[in-house]
């Protein structure tokens, strides 16, 4: 290994005692690869063993956690005992190359696609539609029904410890469920789960309390725990990077094991909120790296953009196009390879890539998501 790239291949302890072989993640990401019934296929079990050796933790495509929640066609679910072997399975195959597995965990309220949930009726916060995708208005969800998710958040979690997971990543970014409860665009709520800010922020410490309760009953060994957030919205009114700050305060106070920063570009900027010039990765950091550690990504291609990176103190830094473009990505770096990292996807590769078909077909129909595809 060129000695410059020492840094990714540090080990990595987290607070709860969980160490991790280097400082490299695969991001979460889905892969609408799994059966009609919530299963995983055979295809991304193999997906995710050829990703799994060089990175020292994976974190899985958001899995559904009530029937409600189901945010994509071929999404995986976890949202009952008999997904337990389908999870599992899906657990060992990261765990056999050598990589922590963390599952994430999500609901996708109002941005679900009303033909997969039961009875097409979408739930979210309040009914307000999304900007973003089916634009169809959400029904607002009892505070019984509430209850009953941040439940199931809890029995997930769970459902992931016996299944053989290493932890959970709560998915409160991207503008799905979790996010919508903490959204001025999508929460008009005027009851304890809406209002101020601090009253939007009542939902996701509340599925944090819960994953945090379900975690201290069931794990007989440290069980990490993360939470994923999106820094802002584009959406007025939306979340903006000074509300944010608030958010990962009170995140900093749950005694995490990680933050996970959802961005597309590590090096983007703050739009609205605050007037600071540098990166929205470094104002995160410097707000509460000393307190939980905080996992940066966004379009992290070579190992000297990754190096760069590192220079903003932030521990962990995933990689998610990066890894499904190049599988070898980490073991490049470590053997000296970094030269033949591949940034661009190879066309005429999916059979050497093992990439699903509705994966697959998504990345080369989608032009721009993906360097190499016009
Ligand atoms: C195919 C694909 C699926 C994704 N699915 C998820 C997901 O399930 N959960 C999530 O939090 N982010 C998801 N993301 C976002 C990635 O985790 C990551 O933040 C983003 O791709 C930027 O990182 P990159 O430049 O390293 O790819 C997805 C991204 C891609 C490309």
């Amino acid at each position: 290994m060129n000695p410059k790239y020492k840094p990714l291949f540090e080990p990595y302890t987290f607070p709860n005692g969980i160490s991790l072989k280097n400082r490299m993640i695969m991001a979460p990401m889905t892969n609408f690869s799994s059966n009609e019934d919530g299963s995983v296929t055979d295809a991304e079990v193999n997906y995710y063993a050829r990703r799994s050796k060089g990175v020292s933790m994976v974190v899985t495509a958001c899995t559904y956690v009530t029937p409600d929640g189901k945010g994509f066609k071929g999404e995986f679910g976890a949202d009952t005992d008999d997904m337990i072997p389908s999870l599992q399975k899906l657990a060992s195959a990261i765990k056999e190359q050598g990589a922590k597995a963390i599952l994430q965990i999500f609901h996708g309220g109002r941005e679900c696609p009303p033909d997969l949930v039961p009875n097409g009726e979408i739930v979210s916060a309040s009914d307000v539609p999304s900007e973003r995708g089916n634009g169809k208005a959400p029904r607002a969800l009892s505070g019984d029904e509430v209850e009953t998710i941040i439940l199931a958040f809890g029995e997930t979690t769970r459902r992931a410890i016996e299944a053989g997971y290493d932890g959970v990543e709560i998915h409160g970014a991207n503008g799905y469920l979790i996010q919508q409860f903490f959204s001025p665009h999508s929460n008009r709520r005027e009851d304890k789960w809406g209002g101020s800010l601090d009253k939007r922020l009542a939902f996701p410490l509340a599925v944090v309390d819960e994953v945090k309760k379900v975690t201290a009953k069931y794990a007989k060994e440290p069980f990490i725990i993360g939470y994923r957030f999106s820094p802002e919205e584009p959406e007025t009114p939306g979340i903006t990077m000074a509300d944010t700050l608030q958010l990962i305060d009170a995140l900093a106070d749950k005694n995490l094991d990680y933050l996970h920063v959802s961005l597309n570009d590590f090096w983007s900027k703050p739009k609205r909120g605050l007037e600071d010039s540098r990166s929205r990765m470094e104002i995160i950091q410097e707000r509460v790296g000393q307190k939980v550690p905080v996992i940066g990504v966004g379009s992290l291609y070579s190992a000297d953009d990754v190096l760069k990176a590192f220079d903003t103190s932030v521990p962990l830094i995933a990689l998610g196009r990066e890894l499904i473009i190049d599988p070898d990505w980490v073991e490049k770096v470590e053997t000296g390879r970094e030269a033949e990292i591949e940034t661009e996807i190879d066309l005429g590769a999916q059979t050497r890539l093992v990439v699903p078909d509705p994966l697959w077909q998504a990345i080369v129909n989608t032009p721009g998501w993906f360097p190499g595809v016009k």
